[in-house]
Parts: structure tokens; sequence; C-alpha cells
């Protein structure tokens, strides 16, 4: 089998050869960290949006969506605390001059105890057969024991000193840990600090009148300073929710892993007020409706876990991660927060300006509090990509690479293909192109062989492929290819619209939630 590294590198070639992802600028070697979206994977991202505002905005009557401006007057980001507190802890290594985030190291580290725990599963997995019980195994097996405790006091300790801003302690975990520099092996470490994470830029013409602004690190600020705006133009009652997708900024110190950790990247984010007191009831609820979220796009409950966080944001009572089980382990890919009133009382005293709700029930006016849900979305694609991504043994001794995208969010939905070029096969496939574009994206393929075709297909997540012969002059069937199963359906023109729309239509997807 394939190592985990193998497999990512897969992911990330495959995303290139097939039109989803291609590094920024590459024609000028690129830029780090920063990436665009190719032709399927524009369609993929846009799905997957769609998918987050369909579940938050369209089916929740007290969820309104904005699109607020990525500059915001500077003030924001002082009244945030992030010009104070944005700060990733970085360390330097002496040999190789790299630079890393010193959490990050200490994770990774602690992400290999969890590795060898896997290692443990697997081989008593294998020993036992049907008899195993991994419950029992993980609750009882004196190694694993060994190794949970090991990384949980690891992470216990990083918690502490980063709330602490020890950051000599820091330095001290990572040494004792015997923490290596992957480039050059050496343990050769400056000390750590701390570094702002914003971009700063320019707004105006004249060096004397241009003002000093900040790209957004995060989208939450926009829905913030449009609460009063949003509640009294929408005559919003408490409880109800701020929906907003859009692009943010942050100067990553460890870009890496791909479109994990990019400079420039999407953020899908919701903030729901709430009355003071409340917030523990909404924490567990947007905790339970946010996995759910995830759960119903199939890609497999095993590959969720909950992370509460030890060491909370300045802004947070409660917070955990939800998150995913990438190609190099399991990461953080959703945020559930309990952000209390920070914000909001920090945007009045920063403004001077009442940011208040008057609570017709309880007669007074309060600083609501703050539950929110965010997620980026490339790392949500990057979760479905890395996870539909298959390679198949197929009965004669051939594979095939496969990706099995949820069907609501693969990029076409079908595709049409003649069997020849001739005979009046290709004019009734652009008939079949023309009536089902008009409810999502259909491609229509005439080159090659057919099987190469269905690869192809299969290569970009198409969930139909339908093909049009000889048969079809005499009775008007066509064929429709199932991607998952390769099972292949002799039926009725007319019927295709019917077979397709069971199993795209995004009201199927979020029934499950
Ligand atoms: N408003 C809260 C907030 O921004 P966060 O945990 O810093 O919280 C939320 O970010 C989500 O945004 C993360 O769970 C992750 O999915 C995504 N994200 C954060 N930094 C990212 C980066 N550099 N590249 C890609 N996605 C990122």
């Amino acid at each position: 089998m394939a190592n985990q590294e193998d497999i990512f590198k897969k992911v990330i070639s495959h995303a290139k050869e097939y039109g989803f992802i291609f590094q920024s600028s590459e024609i000028y070697d690129g830029l780090s960290a920063v990436y665009d979206y190719g032709q399927n994977g524009a369609e993929l991202k846009k799905n997957i949006r769609e998918y987050w505002w369909q579940a938050m905005v369209q089916l929740n009557d007290n969820i309104v969506g904005i699109d607020a401006a990525i500059f915001m007057h500077p003030t924001t980001w002082k009244a945030s605390g992030h010009v104070d507190a944005f700060n990733d802890p970085l360390i330097d290594n002496k040999d190789s001059k790299k630079r890393y985030r010193a959490d990050v190291l200490v994770e990774d580290h602690v992400a290999k105890i969890e590795g060898k725990i896997d290692k443990e599963v697997a081989k008593a997995s294998k020993r036992f057969g049907d008899t195993f019980d991994k419950e029992q195994f993980l609750k009882t097996n004196p190694r694993v024991l060994d190794y949970r405790t090991k990384a949980n006091s690891i992470l216990k300790r990083l918690g502490k000193s980063l709330e602490n801003e020890d950051l000599a302690d820091v330095k001290a975990l990572i040494e004792e840990l015997g923490i290596a520099c992957p480039i050059s092996g050496s343990k050769n470490w400056t000390d750590v600090k701390q570094f702002n994470l914003m971009f700063g830029t320019k707004l105006g013409a004249t060096a004397d009148s241009a003002m000093d602004l900040y790209l957004r690190p995060e989208t939450a600020q926009g829905i913030f300073v449009n609460f009063l705006n949003v509640q009294k133009t929408g005559r919003m009652k408490i409880p109800f929710g701020i929906a907003q997708t859009g692009k943010a900024f942050r100067n990553e110190i460890v870009a890496r892993q791909f479109i994990f950790r990019m400079r420039e990247f999407e953020q899908m984010e919701m903030q729901y007020f709430i009355k003071p007191g409340t917030q523990k009831e909404w924490y567990d609820t947007w905790k339970e409706k946010r996995l759910g979220w995830h759960l119903s796009l199939g890609l497999g409950e095993e590959k969720y876990r909950f992370h509460n966080h030890e060491k909370l944001a300045h802004y947070a009572d409660a917070a955990a991660d939800i998150e995913f089980k990438f190609p190099f382990g399991f990461k953080e890919l959703e945020g559930i927060h309990s952000r209390t009133d920070f914000d909001l009382g920090s945007h009045e005293k920063f403004s001077g300006k009442k940011l208040q709700y008057f609570d017709p029930e309880e007669n007074k006016s309060y600083v609501p509090y703050v539950l929110e849900t965010s997620i980026g979305l490339d790392r949500m694609f990057l979760a479905v990509f890395s996870s539909a991504l298959q390679e198949e043994e197929l009965d004669n001794n051939t594979t095939r690479t496969v990706l099995k995208i949820p069907a609501v969010l693969a990029p076409t939905k079908a595709a049409v293909l003649p069997l020849l070029k001739r005979d009046g096969l290709p004019e009734i496939a652009h008939n079949i192109v023309d009536e089902l574009k008009w409810d999502y994206n259909v491609a229509y393929d005439e080159k090659d062989a057919v099987g190469r075709r269905y690869r192809r297909q299969d290569a970009v997540g198409t969930p139909f492929c339908i093909t049009v012969d000889h048969q079809t002059l005499e009775d008007g069937t066509v064929t429709i290819r199932h991607r998952d199963t390769m099972e292949q359906q002799r039926v009725a023109q007319k019927a295709l619209k019917d077979i397709i729309s069971k199993e795209v239509d995004v009201r199927q997807w979020l029934q499950r939630i």
C-alpha cells in the first residue's frame, strides 16, 4: 500500500493534471502558498460553497447572508485584537535557515506518536481478525495508553506555555522532545518569537494622505461591524445568524501542505447572535449541526473527530475544531467558537457607537453573545478531493483512477459520448447535452475509444456517462454508466433527467443533516 506521502503527492499531481488546482503565476515559477483553481476546481469549489450556503442561509429562516468588503477601516483590527494578538510563535533553524511555527513542530511530533497508535491498531487488527475490538484495544493496550498519555501531556504543556506567552518553555519543549529540522536534521534552534500574520497595504494616491490598511485575516469582522445594519434592516430577532463567504489573507510562516495552509484563502463563516448565558447550549447545538453537515456528504464518519481547545483565542470562552483525516493525518477543518460579547463589545468601545440589541422579552438592551462556525473553503476542497481520489484494481488486472466526489459536488454531472463520430450519433449526443445543460454542467466527448473516455470522466469525478450507439437510432435508448460501480443500464433517453437528478439533487443530500 502506498504511504501517506505518496498518496498526498498523487493528490497534488492529479489536481494539476486534471484542471483542478494550479500553482499561482506558475510561468514565473509560482508564488509560495498561493494557488489558482482551474476549470474543474472552480466548479467543485463553487459547489462546496453553495452546499454550505444552502445549509446555512437557505434552510435557516433566521440566518441571512452578506458580502462585506475585504478592505476595512484599520481600527477594526485594533478592536478585534488582531493588531496586538494575531501572532504565530516562530523559530528558525540556524543551520538550514528555515523558519517554522514552533507549535506546528510540536504538533507534528505528536502526530507521529498518534501514527504509532494507528500502527498498533493495524497490527492487532491483523492478528485478531474478525474478533478484534478496536474500542477495547484502544482503552486497554498498555503501549497505546502510554503513547496517548505522552501525546496528551505534550499538547497540554504546549497549550499552557502558549497561553502564558512562555515562549522560552516552547523552545525548551522542542529541545526536550529532540525535534530536529526536517531539512538539515539539526537541533540548532533560535529562540521562539511572535510574528504578526496580517498583510499590510495602503489606500490612497499620495504618500501623505495614504492610509495604512490590512487585508482582512478573517471574514468575521465584516459581519460584526454590520451587526446593527442587518439586525435593523432585516428586523432580526435574537437568536439569529449572519453568514458570509469570502477571501481572507494571512502571512503564514509555515505555508505548506498544498491548499491546507495558504496565504490567500476563502472562509465560510457564520456568526450566531444569542442571549448572554445561552452560549453553552448554542455551542453544543452548532457543534452537532456542523458535524451533521459534514457527515451528510458521506466521506466516512471515521474521517472526523472533535478537538476541544486547551488554549483559547483572545475572544473565546470555548472552542473546538472539527478535524478531518487528511492524507497527512487528522488536522483542523472547521472551528466552532463561543466568542462571548468580545467583538461587539470591543467595536462599541473603539467606534463609540452602541452595538446592542433591544430584547422585547427581557425589556432591556444588551450586547449579544456570539457563536461562530468558521470553515476554510479550500480546506474543505482538500478534504473532499483527497478522500475522493482512489485507485481501484479491476477484474482484468488493470487499475482505474477515480474521483468519487459526492455527486452533488461533482464539477460535471454527466458526460455524453457518441460511440462513433458518424451515422448521426454526435447529433443525438448534442441534443442530449442541450436538454440536460439547463440543470447542471454536462460534457460532450467524442475523442478516443469509449473506454478511455470513461477513464477521463472517472478522473474528474463525473458521476454519469451516457453513451449513444446504433441502438439509440433504432429505439431511442442509451446506456448510462455509474461512476462508482461502473454498472451500465440501458434506459430511454427520456428517463435520463430523472435518473441523474435523483443522485445530484441537493435536496437528497441536505435532508441527511
Ligand atoms: N473567524 C475565526 C477564524 O478565522 P480560524 O480558526 O483562524 O478562525 C477558521 O480559521 C478556518 O479557516 C480554519 O478552520 C481553516 O479551515 C481555515 N483557515 C485558516 N487559516 C487558513 C489558511 N492559512 N489556509 C487555508 N485555510 C485556512
